[in-house]
């Protein structure tokens, strides 16, 4: 896909309710956001505010909203594209296939060209002596790094990712934070990350949007400018990861995300 300069994304006035009469859940209220190409937004909010439906309506998974969520081209989005790739915590490989298939699934092209894309993003994951293997074969942080790869191979405009790396340990889930950060460094896709990790937040945004309690709405906006691959432990880290930290605790009366 040609390069997209400004907005890939604009989402406007977006309102989406669970059920109707006394039964309705009103998940998100309010939220406008415009995304620029190449920009890293991470999401966080308490449990339960909306951020996975939100991720949800931009991925076109629920067409079922109201206000706007606009394209890069202006069209509002009522359904899945390749234009979007997802990336949900639980990693959904099959098991059946091995690490290559998996990639590969559904992709059309002569075996040859094939195999040769999928070495491509398998070593940007650094898979590619496990293309054989099944997943059963591999560990937690091997089969997301798999589902990172059958993702980046459609080659995007936007990744969205819900929790990717939520139920890893904490080493796995630096060493696929810098994974993502070297991905980006090279490919400069455009990414709309959800977590409940302050430090991940820090690590890899450009913004850092905080949400209310359901229903949610945008209660405050961090630009997270230091330089990239970040260092975790300077002191202008810690300070962002501190002031974070403390809007979190004022919004919702809690460090419990
Ligand atoms: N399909 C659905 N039908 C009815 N209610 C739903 C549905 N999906 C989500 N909800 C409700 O919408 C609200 C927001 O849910 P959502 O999954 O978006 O929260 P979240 O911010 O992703 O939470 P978490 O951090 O725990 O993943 C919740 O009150 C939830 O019960
Ligand atoms: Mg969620």
């Amino acid at each position: 896909m040609a390069p997209v300069i400004g907005d890939v994304l604009r989402i406007q006035k977006v309102k989406k309710t669970f059920g109707e009469g006394e039964n309705a859940v009103t998940a998100i209220k309010d939220v406008s956001l415009k995304v620029k190409s190449g920009e890293i937004v991470v999401i966080i909010g308490p449990s339960g505010c909306g951020k996975t439906t939100l991720l949800r309506l931009i991925a076109g998974l629920d067409k079922n909203y109201e206000g706007n969520i606009l394209n890069y081209e202006g069209n509002r989005i009522e359904g899945t594209g390749l234009d979007r790739g997802v990336i949900f915590q639980d990693h959904r490989l099959l098991p059946w296939l091995t690490v290559e298939e998996n990639v590969l699934l559904g992709l059309k092209g002569s075996k040859e060209e094939l195999a040769k894309r999928a070495d491509k993003y398998l070593e940007k994951v650094e898979l590619k002596d496990f293309k054989k293997a099944y997943p059963r074969q591999l560990s937690g942080g091997m089969a997301h790094r798999v589902a990172i790869a059958r993702t980046l191979i459609r080659q995007p405009d936007i990744l969205l990712l819900d929790e990717p790396f939520g139920a890893l340990d904490a080493l796995t889930k630096m060493s696929l934070q810098e994974e993502i950060e070297r991905i980006w460094q090279a490919e400069h896709t455009t990414m709309i990350m959800i977590t409940h990790d302050i430090e991940e937040a820090v690590y890899l945004a450009d913004r850092i949007i905080v949400m209310s309690q359901r229903p949610a709405e945008i209660d405050e906006i961090f630009n997270i400018n230091l330089p990239r691959p970040r260092d975790r432990k300077s002191e202008e880290f810690v300070r962002y990861r501190n002031a974070v930290l403390n809007t979190f605790q004022a919004a919702t009366g809690s460090y419990v995300i």
